[in-house]
């Protein structure tokens, strides 16, 4: 039977991943995937972290089965550092995932269990996963343009395609540090947004993955919030990957907000389904971690102060790589990439140009342009300006090995 499988395409980003770790070249820079790292390379598991596992390793727990909805503590946990208020956190119910894909994915399957057949609306361009993911829950995918020509989610483009979203659609955002572009809208975009949802009936479904790495915590969810106080349903999907740097523990949680007690049972139970008949249940190892720690005031002190210098970390990174850029000549794009906010940055190269600084300078992103800003150690930033500068200026943008 098997022999009537197709070749079914490969996953670009672990190709290039796996290209990588065949390149001899003991300077090549992998900024493929979107992982942070410190100023020596190496991505690190939190001082908070550590301490809440060896807390729980010291506790002596079971391992028995938890139950549908995952930990109840970090679904609680995680509706408080999400929405922010008791208000908000009493018209809204949380579910345990595999991570952020699996919010999104839990989440979509609620949209077709309630709706089959609607229509999610995701930027163009979209973090890789989001299309395939809607599209295997049996959803229909429509684009809306994310930037203007300068670059900037603040064009009228994006508001233009929105207006022909109707009642009953959903719209993907990401709440903050959009991947691959870091263009994010400013609060007015983001409340005229939420506007026109008002106005048209159509649901945001905001995707959280990089909260704590943009502009800080609260400010990175302040739209989120938004959105949650203005309107009666919002699905959120959220990741605690990058904020905790819980990558390979699976860790994240599906909010959704209401506006019925009623509708959150039933939605609790047809999340509950889903992850049913996907893989029964989360596992707990991460969302235990996370829990403990925001439910110690001490080692939530310390988590936060650890995302801030994350955060500091990404931001030196791009404000030296825009100084060197643009000593190297390239103030405009420069200027461009000052604006990009969170891990990503969107680099003006067409595809030709990206695969011609792999082949020349040993500097790996994706084909579409993006490179991981978090994963260049501080002192390789000069190596990176000088790859871009060459892959800008080089005629063809082709290179050679
Ligand atoms: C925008 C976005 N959403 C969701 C995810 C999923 O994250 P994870 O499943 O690793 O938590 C990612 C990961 O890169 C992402 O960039």
């Amino acid at each position: 039977m098997l022999e009537l499988l197709p070749a079914p395409p490969a996953d670009p980003l672990w190709d290039l991943t796996a290209e990588y770790a065949a390149d001899p070249r003991p300077e090549r820079l992998n900024l493929v995937l979107g992982v942070y790292r410190d100023h020596t390379g190496v991505t690190p598991v939190m001082a908070a972290v550590k301490e809440a596992e060896i807390r729980l390793a010291e506790r002596s727990g079971s391992k028995e089965y938890l139950g549908l909805s995952g930990n109840t503590a970090f679904n609680r946990a995680m509706l408080t550092t999400v929405l922010g208020t008791e208000a908000l956190t009493a018209r809204a119910t949380a579910v345990q995932t595999v991570a952020g894909t699996g919010a999104l994915r839990l989440l979509a399957d609620l949209v077709r269990q309630t709706r089959p057949g609607t229509t999610v609306w995701i930027s163009d361009p979209a973090y890789v996963n989001h299309r395939p993911i809607l599209e295997g829950a049996g959803l229909t995918v429509r684009p809306y343009r994310w930037l203007d020509p300068a670059g900037r989610p603040d064009g009228a483009d994006l508001l233009e395609d929105l207006r022909e979203a109707g009642p009953g659609d959903v719209v993907l955002l990401q709440g903050c540090c959009h991947n691959p572009t870091g263009a994010d809208p400013s609060f007015t975009l983001w409340e005229e947004l939420a506007g026109l949802a008002e106005a048209n009936g159509w649901i945001p479904f905001v995707d959280l993955a990089y909260h704590g790495l943009g502009d800080g915590l609260d400010a990175d969810l302040r739209p989120t919030r938004m959105l949650a106080e203005r309107l009666p349903e919002v699905l959120i999907a959220v990741s605690c990957s990058k904020n905790f740097g819980l990558y390979s523990d699976r860790t994240g949680c599906a909010v959704v907000v209401g506006s019925s007690a009623r509708a959150l049972r039933h939605v609790e139970t047809a999340l509950q389904n889903a992850a049913r008949t996907l893989y029964s249940m989360p596992p707990d190892h991460g969302a235990a971690v996370v829990a403990t720690v925001l439910e110690d005031e001490r080692l939530k002190a310390v988590w936060l102060a650890e995302l801030e210098v994350m955060r500091r970390r990404v931001t030196a990174n791009r404000t030296d790589l825009v100084a060197h850029l643009a000593a190297l000549g390239h103030e405009e794009e420069a200027a461009a990439l000052a604006r990009q906010k969170g891990m990503f940055s969107m680099l003006p190269l067409t595809p030709e140009r990206m695969r011609g600084m792999r082949h020349r300078s040993g500097v790996y992103g994706t084909t579409s342009g993006r490179i991981n800003i978090a994963g260049v150690p501080a002192h390789r930033i000069p190596f990176l300006a000088r790859g871009i500068a060459d892959a800008l200026r080089a005629p063809s943008g082709a290179g050679t090995v």
